[in-house]
């Protein structure tokens, strides 16, 4: 089969590798149809991620038919259309059984960490998958909903939903702060929605995507560009900072820029994989009451999503800006990774 391969940082090619097979009884494999990329790619790429060893076929999102499945395997069939979650979860570890599947202990990858599709095994960009823990990983596309709409949930809105809006204690009434309108900063916008604050405020340096995240949820918008940004986003406040800030980056400036908005008592979500270290200015944040919370995503509200999804209760097709062919992924990582130029939101692969 043909997919794309990492060969080390800045270097990647699209060509034939093994088809994948069989190697537990609780596998499957499945035939991507639809695949996209992540931020996190990008990070990989970087050098940011550096547990990806050369030679790992990438990707974490997908949705694909079901062509074959272990003697284990429970609840899903060969021939079923499936979201591929980009956490792979046994199903029966502690932290499995406490809903924790980011930290999954099974053996598969490295135990303690349940991303490892496009990370620490083969991922779903490629043509064919094999996928761990299948019965417990993979998530029947519900009727009505077309996969591209579907492959949103295996990483982008269980994300944002949980490392930055649950994870940030979004209340009603809250003025939340995203800082970083990528499709994870939208996903987070999107689903901070369904709790109600009085004020969601887009903050990148890109003004196309301040732009684009009022069609999902942001009542205003701040280009981090503007020497004043920060009062900008003081004046939509009470004066005292934002409830909730959610880092949706992944830089050490953006990690920056939440501390300086955030009020007395606030939130700060990290959701940004970091790649440098961030300074946390203890002596001047000690007093000021904060919660400060950063995670790997769980997916364990993953369901919820999809029952939102297919009853047309998320804004999700706006998320797709690019259409490429499977074959055409290199061209695709080059729209994806000049964004700001191309105005790429999330490209989709079809196989
Ligand atoms: N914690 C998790 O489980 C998890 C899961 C998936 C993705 N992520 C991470 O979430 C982050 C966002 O992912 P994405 O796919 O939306 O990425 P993306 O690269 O598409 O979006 C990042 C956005 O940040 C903006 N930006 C960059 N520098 C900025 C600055 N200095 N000030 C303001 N805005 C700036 C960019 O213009 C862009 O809109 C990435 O770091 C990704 O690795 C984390
Ligand atoms: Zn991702
Ligand atoms: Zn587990």
């Amino acid at each position: 089969m043909k997919a794309l391969v990492y060969d080390g940082p800045s270097s990647i090619s699209w060509r034939e590798v093994p088809d994948p097979s069989i190697l537990a009884p609780t596998d499957a494999i499945v035939r991507i149809e639809t695949t996209t990329i992540c931020g996190t790619d990008l990070h990989i790429l970087k050098g940011d991620v550096p547990t990806v060893e050369a030679g790992r076929i990438l990707g974490h999102e997908g949705v694909g038919i079901v062509t074959e499945i272990g003697a284990a395997v429970a609840g899903i069939a060969v021939g079923d259309q499936v979201i591929i979650s980009c956490i792979s979860a046994c199903g029966t570890c502690g932290y499995c059984l406490d809903g924790m599947y980011s930290h999954c202990l099974a053996d598969e990858g490295s135990s303690g960490i349940g991303w490892i599709l496009g990370h620490l095994i083969d991922g779903t960009q490629a043509e064919y998958v094999r996928v761990p823990f299948a019965g417990t990983s993979l998530h029947r596309v519900p009727e009505g909903v077309t996969a591209e709409d579907a492959a949103m949930i295996s990483d982008i809105l269980p994300t944002g939903h949980e490392i930055g809006v649950r994870y940030g204690a979004v209340e009603p009434g809250d003025v939340v702060a995203v800082i970083g309108a990528g499709p994870v900063g939208l996903a987070a916008m999107t689903t901070a929605a369904l709790y109600g604050p009085s004020r969601v405020i887009a903050v990148d340096i890109d003004a196309n995507r301040v732009e684009q995240a009022k069609r999902f949820g942001a009542s205003d918008g701040v280009l981090s560009s503007d020497a004043d940004w920060k009062d900008q986003v003081l004046a939509l406040t009470d004066g005292l900072g934002v409830d909730v800030a959610i880092e949706a980056v992944g830089v050490p400036a953006t990690w920056d820029m939440c501390l300086a908005i955030v009020r007395p008592g606030g939130h700060v979500a990290n959701v940004g994989v970091h790649g440098k270290p961030v300074s946390f200015p203890l002596e001047t944040a000690w007093i000021q009451n904060l919660t400060i919370t950063t995670g790997l995503v769980n997916t364990d509200t993953s369901r919820m999503l999809i029952k939102l999804l297919a009853q047309g209760r998320l804004a999700v097709n706006g998320f797709i800006s690019h259409h490429f062919a499977l074959d055409d992924i290199l061209s695709a990582y080059d729209t994806f990774g000049r964004a700001a130029e191309t105005k790429a939101l999330k490209v989709i692969l079809t196989a």
